[in-house]
């Protein structure tokens, strides 16, 4: 079967569709399998007793049957207009401007089928072609101030030159008291030096916060200096939010988030325990959510409803802060302090430096001068049960053919239990201990 130029780009193998392969395919194992690599959020209990309790509601409250005796109108037997569910829409407007000065209408929200879907809409959006004010045709590409960047933003464009973007500061940094960390700092001076941006082939910028895959939290003053370029240049600022604040709020370093009408908030309901709902919410300028609710019509009709049933009454009385605050956040704080804790002990006195724990559910390795690439180091560890995922796939929008770093770091998830956690730290640190070792 013949596919078009639309359809190869999406059905070429890449190495990541291999590697998203490679975790499905643990998933189903019979082998035990230390399953440190994917996206997926932890089980915590009390989040899934409270979505349990709420699934159970809905049952009982109408939601899934049209009752004619009633003029309410079920949310499961109904599709909602192409912005979403008006219900979830009014409770999370109340909800923002309860919790964050915004002044938000029903105007600046729409909801997507996740925020993936949300990223596809928007890097198409906002790169691709344009035509510039003498009519001529432009390629712009979305701006990543600082990669490593989100994996899943690779490949989602459908033409144009995706992405341009900045490789990191590295500082190094104590943690807790402790040495052996780093954290990566967005360079402005490269930055505002790219002839992309100063030539007008920017469409977009975008940064997630906390950073998928570095737990790396973008300070206030970067935060503010990315929204003066963005204002100073007449383009958004994308901000995936989908570990931030104010819930999952898997974020423990102190900094606020704000929004304005140049400014594109993605929301999620996945990191709270939900992905499997494909919840995402989009807060921005009432002219980006018509243009969301206009491709929301042609691609979904209209986004699903399940997860706005579920996380309405949630957002209405704030139970999806106090879950957050209290529960989720705590968890991640934990785990990552065990898992630094482990490989702290596993690779004592070897070049190992840990990204500062500041958020979302990872931590990033740095294997200082390691004798062999991540990706081989990946094949290495799957070999012996235990999966993360190597650093090059971090980088969309640059050539790292020559840049070391991008082939010495790994992704590891702290969402597993901790005997997972044990287990998987313990083989990573044979292997690693063993490469250094023999290239003495
Ligand atoms: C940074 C980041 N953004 C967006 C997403 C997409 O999440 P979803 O489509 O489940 O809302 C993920 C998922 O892992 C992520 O890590």
């Amino acid at each position: 079967m013949k596919f078009s130029k639309f359809g190869q780009k999406f059905t070429q193998p890449t190495g990541i569709s291999q590697l998203m392969d490679d975790l499905g395919d643990a998933l189903k194992s019979d082998q035990p399998v230390n399953m440190l690599g994917g996206g997926n959020p932890a089980r915590i209990e009390a989040v899934n007793e409270l979505f349990l309790q709420t699934y159970q509601a809905l049952g009982n409250d109408g939601s899934f049957r049209e009752d004619i005796n009633s003029t309410a109108t079920s949310s499961m037997a109904n599709y909602s207009n192409p912005q979403g569910d008006a219900a979830f829409i009014d409770a999370l407007v109340g909800f923002f401007n309860r919790h964050y000065d915004w002044n938000l209408t029903s105007e600046n929200i729409a909801l997507t089928n996740g925020s993936q879907n949300a990223f596809f809409y928007l890097f198409n959006l906002f790169g691709g072609a344009f035509t510039d004010e003498q009519n001529e045709s432009v390629d712009k590409s979305i701006l990543l101030p600082l990669t490593p960047e989100y994996i899943g933003y690779s490949d989602v464009h459908v033409e144009g030159q995706h992405f341009t973007a900045v490789l990191p500061h590295i500082d190094e940094v104590t943690h807790d008291g402790e040495a052996g960390f780093f954290k990566y700092r967005v360079d402005f001076e490269a930055l505002e030096n790219l002839p992309a941006l100063k030539e007008g082939r920017i469409g977009a910028i975008c940064c997630s916060r906390p950073t998928n895959p570095t737990g790396n939290v973008l300070t206030d003053e970067e935060m503010a200096h990315l929204a003066e370029i963005a204002k100073r240049y007449d383009v958004p600022l994308i901000i995936d939010n989908a570990y931030g604040m104010p819930f999952p709020n898997i974020i423990y370093s102190n900094v606020t988030l704000n929004w304005d009408d140049n400014t594109i908030l993605c929301f999620s309901l996945s990191k709270i325990g939900l992905p499997g709902v494909r919840t995402g919410i989009i807060v921005a300028a009432p002219e980006v959510i018509a243009a969301v609710s206009a491709m929301n019509a042609v691609v979904n009709l209209s986004p699903t409803r399940f997860g706005a049933s579920i996380a309405t009454p949630l957002v209405e009385n704030d139970a999806i802060k106090d879950l957050s605050d209290n529960e989720i956040k705590p968890f991640y704080q934990q785990q990552a302090k065990t898992a630094v804790t482990l490989l702290k002990k596993e690779l004592a006195d070897y070049p190992l430096v840990i990204h500062k724990p500041e958020g979302a559910i990872f931590l990033w390795l740095w294997f200082k001068d390691l004798p062999i690439t991540t990706l081989e180091l990946y094949d290495i560890l799957k070999e012996k049960g235990t999966l993360i995922v190597p650093s090059q796939y971090f980088f969309p929008g640059v050539d790292i053919s020559d840049y070391k770093h991008a082939h010495e770091c790994i992704r590891m998830s702290i969402a597993a239990d901790e005997q997972t956690l044990i287990d998987g730290i313990a083989v990573i640190g044979e292997v690693v201990r063993k490469l250094y070792d023999e290239a003495k």
